[in-house]
């Protein structure tokens, strides 16, 4: 008897530090997937303000309550890691108009490389104006962004700019 397919997704990104709005979108994409692959993007070109390993375990926690994910590293295209790792979706969050163009340019692309789908998600608008690095900047001036991060990113950040 052959297996029930497994619905598998990715989330790709550079979560450097996930935030909430990126757990948003993960949690969401874990109700309609069997599996979501959260991959973050190790980029040689540029050193962020966690480490590859900080961010999978930041990753690794905050996603636990899920039930569904795997937290993975990828080099390269995203398509390639599609392919090793039998994916056929991308999931992304959108969080407005501005998102799109480029959004739509990377979708169609990676359809046309690889037959790779990409499913948008709406942003929750509670976070339509957050981004990992407005997150760094603001802690960075001594902005209080604890309700935009998780308790756990929050602690980390605070440490890394004391440093
Ligand atoms: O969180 P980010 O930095 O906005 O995520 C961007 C990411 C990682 C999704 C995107 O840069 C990406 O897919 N990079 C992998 C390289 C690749 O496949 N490039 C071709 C895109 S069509």
């Amino acid at each position: 008897m052959s297996r029930p397919m497994l619905r598998r997704a990715v989330c790709p990104g550079s979560f450097d530090p996930v935030t909430n709005g990126h757990l948003d979108i993960i949690g969401r994409a874990s109700k309609l997937y069997d599996e979501v692959v959260v991959a973050v993007l190790v980029n040689k070109s540029k050193s962020g303000l966690f480490a590859i390993d900080e961010r999978i375990e930041q990753l690794t926690k905050t996603t636990a309550v899920y039930g569904n994910i795997v937290i993975d590293s990828f080099r390269g295209l995203l398509v390639d890691f599609c392919r090793t790792h039998d994916i056929p979706t991308i999931v992304k969050g959108l969080r407005a108009v501005s998102d799109f163009d480029y959004e739509l340019q990377m979708a169609q692309m990676n359809h046309s490389l690889a037959g790779v789908e990409t499913l948008f998600m709406s942003t929750n608008p509670t976070y339509s104006f957050l981004s990992s690095s407005l997150v760094k900047e603001v802690a960075t001036w001594g902005g209080d962004v604890s309700h935009l991060v998780p308790p756990l990113v929050m602690e980390q950040l605070r440490d890394r700019i004391k440093q």
